[in-house]
């Protein structure tokens, strides 16, 4: 694979900026959105004033921790519009997100919004090693969630050649991959695999593609799996993150000459990391919840969203700001079986440790009396189908999870095929437990 470490003198200068500075933008900015936020949207004001906390108290970036959290639920409250802090004549977009049950939250922008997350696309992008003139191929869903757009604007501010497939039709991702030409792909993870199997399908050799880097998030994903993708396509993999609360993709950015961990782009976004329990703050190097604040935004501003996102502060390398450490998952997809916790994630990559396995899994939880189980139903590799290769899968996979992960579960190996894909976000968990 190409080194495509970046040339210094392309980077934002505040990419590279000291951590003096990049904290004193911070505290600067933090402060004037605390106080749009405060005078624009009658939320935060009711909120700052039940706290007993006004703007002016903030006197160091510190101080942040006085500020009352948000939730999710905040934003279910104020349906569809009671956050915002502009007038919706002066938003230009909206987004949502889905959400498993009833309303998706709704979340807006104004056309400095825009023009900012386009920019932050286009410095993720440009970690990820894209250049002006570069094709993208961009498969994230195009519609509220703010995969497909908000990749979109990025690109096309970098200078690609933006190709907007969207997610599905997975037969045509291929013909176009290969008749266009893409240098970089943006896509969920687990649909990369799905394109990666139709590769085969079609009796394509992936490692042939024209793909050279894969900009892959909106869902957790491990080192392990990154390896796979890498090795199947000759391609480098780099990870981003973003929720559509705080902006959309592009909130923190994994760089493609360290792969370790992804870059907070600080000037837009303060993080913390709590102690989901408690809502006390932690010291950086710890695990807990990952909770921002915007620095920029005008149509939502957010002070200290919690993300439900865990993971943990890093210092800089080969930005100066801060990094996230890859996300293990999210508290509310946490299992907790028989009093161990329990991530997809990390099934993930106890799967991707058996050779006889395919890398399509989904988690089914079940309950006898009062006992829970869980079932890892997975796929079988299109040469390891046979029974016996199977139950000796099944067996590995069993041990390696007992031993690592510290749960016994069922293995269920199904045929190439027999796990339902997703367009986009995987469905990692059925839980077929009663409702209490
Ligand atoms: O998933 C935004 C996005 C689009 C990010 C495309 C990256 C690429 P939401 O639909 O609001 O927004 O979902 C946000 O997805 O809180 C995480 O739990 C999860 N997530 C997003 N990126 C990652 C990642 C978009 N790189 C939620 N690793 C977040 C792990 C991720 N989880």
């Amino acid at each position: 694979m190409e080194d495509l470490t970046p040339n210094p003198k392309d980077l934002d200068p505040i990419e590279t900026a000291s951590r003096d500075e990049i904290e004193a933008l911070q505290f600067h900015r933090m402060k004037r959105s605390l106080k749009h936020a405060f005078e624009n949207s009658p939320f935060y004001r009711k909120k700052f004033i039940e706290a007993d906390v006004h703007p002016e108290d903030l006197k160091t970036l510190k101080d942040i921790a006085k500020f009352p959290f948000t939730v999710k639920q905040d934003l279910r409250d104020c349906y569809p519009f009671g956050m915002f802090a502009v007038p919706q004549s002066k938003l230009v977009r909206i987004h949502g997100s889905s959400g498993t049950t009833g309303k998706p939250t709704v979340v807006g922008y104004t056309q400095a919004d825009i023009d900012h997350w386009a920019n932050l696309i286009a410095r993720s992008i440009r970690a990820a090693g894209g250049r002006p003139g570069d094709m993208l191929h961009n498969a994230y869903g195009y519609g509220l969630f703010t995969g497909g757009l908000g990749a979109h604007y990025g690109a096309e501010k970098l200078g690609c050649t933006v190709v907007p497939m969207s997610g599905g039709m997975t037969e045509r991702q291929v013909t176009l991959i290969n008749d266009f030409k893409p240098r970089i792909i943006m896509v969920t993870p687990s649909y990369m695999l799905s394109i990666l199997d139709e590769f085969r399908r079609q009796g394509l050799d992936p490692r042939e593609s024209s793909l050279q880097v894969g900009i892959f998030g909106a869902e957790p994903w491990t080192n392990a799996m990154r390896q796979e993708i890498e090795e199947a396509f000759d391609m480098h993999a780099v990870d981003i993150y973003g929720l559509s609360e705080v902006m959309g993709p592009g909130v923190a950015m994994e760089c493609v000459e360290t792969k370790d961990g992804l870059h907070v782009w600080e000037d837009h976004f303060y993080p913390e990391i709590i102690d989901p329990v408690t809502g006390e703050v932690l010291p950086d190097g710890e695990m807990g919840e990952l909770v921002f604040t915007t620095l920029t935004k005008e149509g939502l501003p957010m002070v200290r969203y919690r993300t439900r996102d865990l993971t943990r502060l890093l210092p800089g390398t080969a930005r100066s700001m801060r990094r996230i450490e890859k996300i293990t998952g999210r508290s509310d997809d946490m299992i907790i079986l028989r009093g161990v916790n329990v991530f997809p994630t990390q099934i993930e990559e106890q799967i991707l440790k058996c050779a006889g396995l395919a890398p399509h899994f989904q988690i089914e939880l079940s309950r006898s009396g009062r006992m829970d189980t869980m079932t890892v139903c997975v796929e079988c590799a299109e040469d390891h189908a046979a029974a016996d290769a199977r139950a000796l899968s099944a067996k590995e996979l069993a041990h390696h999870i007992k031993s690592v992960v510290g749960v016994s579960t069922r293995i269920e190996v199904r045929d190439p095929g027999g796990i339902a894909r997703s367009e986009g976000k995987a469905k990692r968990v059925i839980d077929n437990r009663p409702k209490e």
